[in-house]
């Protein structure tokens, strides 16, 4: 690893789950452009987002990730983004009562376009094509022209991002977040499920607490907390053309940040330790992410902590987890310990969507609830045992009424999944789905509060 990095020195690493280009020229053209295009997220946004997630790290407050595998530009309109964000509240609410903590609330929105795969290839029938990378990359279509990698769609990418943005800060700071609208944010597809009930009665619990405190002075118009929402957006960091051209120096530290997202991470699959990923994001002065996959081991782990977190800043790495419900209890606890013993201070969050993917008899990818809430469970259970904070949970979900896991309280079978399956890569919960695991996991973060103001009392 050279001790210089700059914006480009990934370009000098082992690189994996890249696109050819078939016009390098096109492509330096276009991240020309780039450079000169606002930035997305400011520096300082970024910095209130590690020291949010420091919170997280020292046990102090929850992380809520959550949105599509991958945004789509077929999907981009005003009210999905707006579904998702709302469900996204909703959970934030159901989870900050389970807790009883602050919770970060993260979108995989914003930017989530480019798509790490298992294989460089697709083939249907006879056909062989390159396989899809997502939407900023080569289009979703089963044809030699739309499988083409074409630069402009980075173009493409950042303004659906801008716009994207644009609308969660006005939702975020424009009074839709307003807590006074905690009863406003249901969808009506879930109004009249169990689950829309449920959020219901919480919902009434908050307007009575929030009236209490009206009567003590605090209201929307006197508290910002009330009113606004703090609300970051995230991606996985896979096409380090688009990254190193958002990339720009902070005018008032003088450091490095990737202006594309608040949280950048990098996937299972690019996570090599000499590798070009690894390499950019550990210049960027971001929190970053990193996904940890079943194969990894406990010293990889730790010298990729060095790596990436040098200074062991607290809220500067999150570690999430995604092992499988089966895996989790076995493969967690000595990356965990090891992290102990050498005094690292991460988060540490529970993917438990993308180790438990499973192909239905009917052909279609496809998640068990079950198992999604199992893996949840797992991984709680573990930092109980370990005496370790359970830091936050990373869901694919959507505000839609999809089709596309099975199970939940819906009891979405397998023959369903045909009726409303839209994703453009893995199968995300729906509204009902992700608003009832909100419940089942608050259930756990409620179990595990009594140790933790044990530990407390202890400590005072
Ligand atoms: C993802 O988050 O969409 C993804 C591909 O995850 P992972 O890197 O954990 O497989
Ligand atoms: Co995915």
């Amino acid at each position: 690893m050279p001790d210089v990095w700059t914006p480009r020195s990934w370009r000098d690493k082992p690189i994996k789950q890249v696109p050819t280009y078939p016009d390098p020229d096109r492509m330096e053209e276009v991240e020309q452009r780039l450079r000169h295009y606002p930035p997305l997220v400011f520096a300082g946004e970024a910095r209130r987002l590690k020291a949010a997630l420091a919170q997280v790290a020292e046990g102090q407050a929850f992380m809520l990730q959550g949105g599509d595998c991958a945004e789509s530009f077929a999907e981009f309109h005003p009210d999905n983004i707006r579904d998702t964000f709302r469900v996204l509240l909703q959970m934030a609410v159901v989870l900050t009562f389970g807790a009883a903590l602050p919770v970060v609330k993260l979108g995989r929105l914003a930017g989530q376009f480019a798509k790490p795969r298992s294989a460089d290839d697709e083939t249907v029938g006879e056909v062989t094509l390159p396989s899809y990378r997502g939407d900023m990359i080569n289009g979703m279509d089963f044809t030699p022209e739309a499988r083409v990698p074409d630069p402009e769609r980075i173009v493409q990418g950042y303004n659906q991002s801008a716009a994207t943005l644009n609308l969660l800060r006005a939702f975020a700071q424009g009074g839709y977040a307003d807590l006074q609208k905690v009863h406003q944010w249901t969808l009506g597809f879930v109004a009249d499920s169990p689950q829309g009930e449920r959020y219901r009665d919480l919902a009434n619990r908050l307007d009575e607490t929030l009236a209490f405190m009206a009567a003590c002075g605090l209201t929307s118009e006197t508290t910002p907390q009330i009113r606004e929402v703090d609300f970051f957006t995230s991606h996985e960091a896979l096409l380090l053309n688009y990254e190193q051209a958002m990339t720009r120096i902070d005018s008032t530290t003088g450091d490095w940040y990737d202006t594309s997202a608040h949280l950048l991470w990098i996937g299972d699959r690019t996570r090599q330790l000499d590798g070009a990923h690894v390499e950019f994001l550990r210049g960027v002065e971001n929190p970053v992410a990193v996904k940890v996959g079943p194969t990894i081991e406990p010293d990889e782990l730790i010298r990729l902590i060095d790596t990436l977190n040098p200074w062991n800043e607290p809220g500067r790495l999150t570690l999430i987890a995604r092992m499988g419900t089966d895996k989790v209890g076995q493969l967690l606890p000595p990356l965990i310990r090891a992290v102990q013993r050498e005094g690292r201070a991460v988060v540490w969050a529970c993917d438990p969507m993308h180790a438990n993917m499973v192909k239905s008899a009917n052909g279609y990818k496809t998640r068990h609830f079950d198992r999604i809430l199992g893996e949840v469970r797992a991984f709680f259970d573990v930092h109980r045992a370990e005496g370790t904070h359970a830091g936050g949970v990373h869901f694919e979900m959507t505000g839609q009424d999809v089709t596309e896991c099975v199970g939940g309280a819906q009891a979405i079978t397998e023959a369903n999944l045909s009726d409303r399956y839209h994703t453009h890569c893995d199968p995300r919960l729906n509204a009902k789905q992700a608003l009832e695991l909100a419940f089942l996991v608050a259930e756990v973060l409620k179990e595990n509060r009594a140790p933790r103001e044990d530990r407390a009392a202890a400590q005072s």
